[in-house]
This record gives structure tokens, C-alpha cells and sequence, in this order.
């Protein structure tokens, strides 16, 4: 599939749904605490999905059971929500969340720590973050798709982090994965030319350790094989011809 340039309408419907999904994270993000369990976590964000009226993308996307991926610590991604793992001081968590707004898509992840955590944690926690961010500075009408990933590369390892090759980003829209595929590695092809009207879910997905993960035998969570502790940060955003338009990041300011 081609990758798709959004209408003004379009677009207003991409805002929406990126706003409300802000409001999401926001909310999960206040009720992370030691003693919760990652299926609280995950009943909390399904309720506030449908209190705005909206879907909850991931649920049942391909047999996904439920409707937040919550990962722990070692977990990349699409950790199974439980009643049995409870958050403990410590932890760090990673939130992906998904809504679908009058047909249109919003994609997005924060890690979180849960209550005190170590130096290299939060390290992990604020290299991810600035990844996206280091990323973003090329996200703009004119450049290419390779400047994004090299620039998240390049930060990553700046910081002797590893990388999740097998995991990328996505355009977004009427559909949750678009064309193209946004790997947080630098490519050996410039990639498409980015567009105004593009809307791009960037999610680097770093790890302490090594680049290399392993599926778990319930099919979904990947892990890092050395046990390294893994992070994620991901917004949906919009092309533009100057600054991307960050359509997932809340205007509380939190996150
Ligand atoms: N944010 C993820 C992605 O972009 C999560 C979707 S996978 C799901 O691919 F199955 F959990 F929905
Ligand atoms: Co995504």
C-alpha cells in the first residue's frame, strides 16, 4: 500500500483522536503505582476509551487479548495484561495504548517508572524518550524517511543503548499500520519522501542491553534475551512543512 496524505477533514479527525488518547496516557500514567496489576491497567484505559466514545484499537488486533499492551521491565512490547503480575516499586512499565476516533487512528506509548527506580531506568526511560524527539527534528515535508531512523540510531547508541530491529513504526490513519515502516535504524536507502498531510506513528523501542529479543511462548510479549530492562516512547504525528505536529502528546505537560 502506497502511503497515505490526509485531507484537512482528515486531519481534524486524526487531532481529535491523538487528543483524546493524550488524555488516556495521562490518566494511566497517574495510576501507576506499586501494587497494581497490569489487567487494572488495562481495565482503567478500556473504560476511558469507551467513556469518549471511541474503540480500543489493540483489542482483538490479530488475537490480541486486550485493550493497553503492558510490559514490565524485561518486557519491549506487547506484554498480556494479568490479574497475577503486580507492579512493585521499582518496575519500570511500558503503557501502548490505541484508539480509534470516527474512523481514525492514534497510537501511542509512555514507560513509566513505578515509584523509586535506579539511576540506569530512568536513564533508559529518558534516552527512549529523546530518541522520538531526536527523530522528529527531521520529520518534516522535503526530508526523507531514512533521516528520521538515522537520527534516532544515532542518539541511541550515543548512549550505549541497544535498538529493537525486529519492531517499527508505521503510518497511521483509516488503518492502524500504514505503509511505510519506520525502523529506529538507520537504513541503507533514503526511504520515501515525508509529505505534509503524512501521519507517522514513530516508537523507538531501546534496550540497556543488547538488540536482541525473543518472543514468549504466549505468542505476543517480546522480551530482551539478555534481560535487560526495555523501553518504549511512541506519538503519532503529523507532516508538515516546518515543525511535525505531535497529535498524542497531552497539553497538561506531563508526558
Ligand atoms: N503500538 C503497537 C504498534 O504500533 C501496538 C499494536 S499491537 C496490538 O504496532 F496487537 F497490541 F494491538
Ligand atoms: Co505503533
Amino acid at each position: 500500500m502506497s502511503v497515505t496524505i490526509k485531507s484537512h477533514k482528515e486531519i481534524e479527525y486524526m487531532r481529535e483522536s491523538g487528543r483524546l488518547l493524550a488524555i488516556v496516557h495521562d490518566e494511566l500514567g497517574k495510576a501507576i503505582k506499586p501494587g497494581i496489576s497490569t489487567k487494572d491497567i488495562d481495565r482503567l484505559g478500556e473504560k476511558i476509551i469507551r467513556s469518549f466514545g471511541c474503540i480500543p484499537s489493540f483489542l482483538n488486533y490479530q488475537g490480541y487479548p486486550a485493550s493497553i499492551c503492558v510490559s514490565v521491565n524485561e518486557e519491549v512490547v506487547h506484554g498480556i495484561p494479568s490479574e497475577d503480575r503486580i507492579l512493585k516499586e521499582g518496575d519500570i512499565v511500558s503503557l501502548d495504548a490505541g484508539l480509534i476516533y470516527n474512523g481514525y487512528h492514534s497510537d501511542a506509548a509512555r514507560t513509566h517508572g513505578v515509584g523509586k527506580i535506579s539511576e540506569e531506568a530512568q536513564q533508559l526511560i529518558n534516552v527512549t524518550k529523546q530518541c522520538f524527539f531526536e527523530g522528529i527534528k527531521y520529520a518534516k515535508e522535503g526530508n526523507h524517511l531514512n533521516d528520521i531512523c538515522t537520527a534516532i540510531d544515532e542518539y541511541a547508541r550515543k548512549n550505549r543503548c541497544g535498538i529493537v530491529k525486529e519492531l517499527v513504526g508505521h503510518g497511521i490513519g483509516q488503518e492502524l499500520h500504514e505503509a511505510p515502516q519506520i525502523p529506529n535504524y538507520r537504513m541503507n536507502r533514503r526511504g520515501i519522501r515525508l509529505q505534509s498531510g503524512m501521519t507517522l506513528a514513530i516508537e523507538p523501542m531501546i534496550t540497556a542491553g543488547s538488540d536482541e529479543v525473543k518472543w514468549l511462548s504466549d505468542r505476543w510479549t517480546v522480551v530482551t534475551k539478555d534481560k535487560s530492562l526495555a523501553a518504549h516512547y511512541e506519538n503519532t504525528v503529523l507532516i508538515t512543512e516546518g515543525q511535525p505536529e505531535i497529535l498524542t502528546l497531552s497539553s497538561e505537560g506531563i508526558q
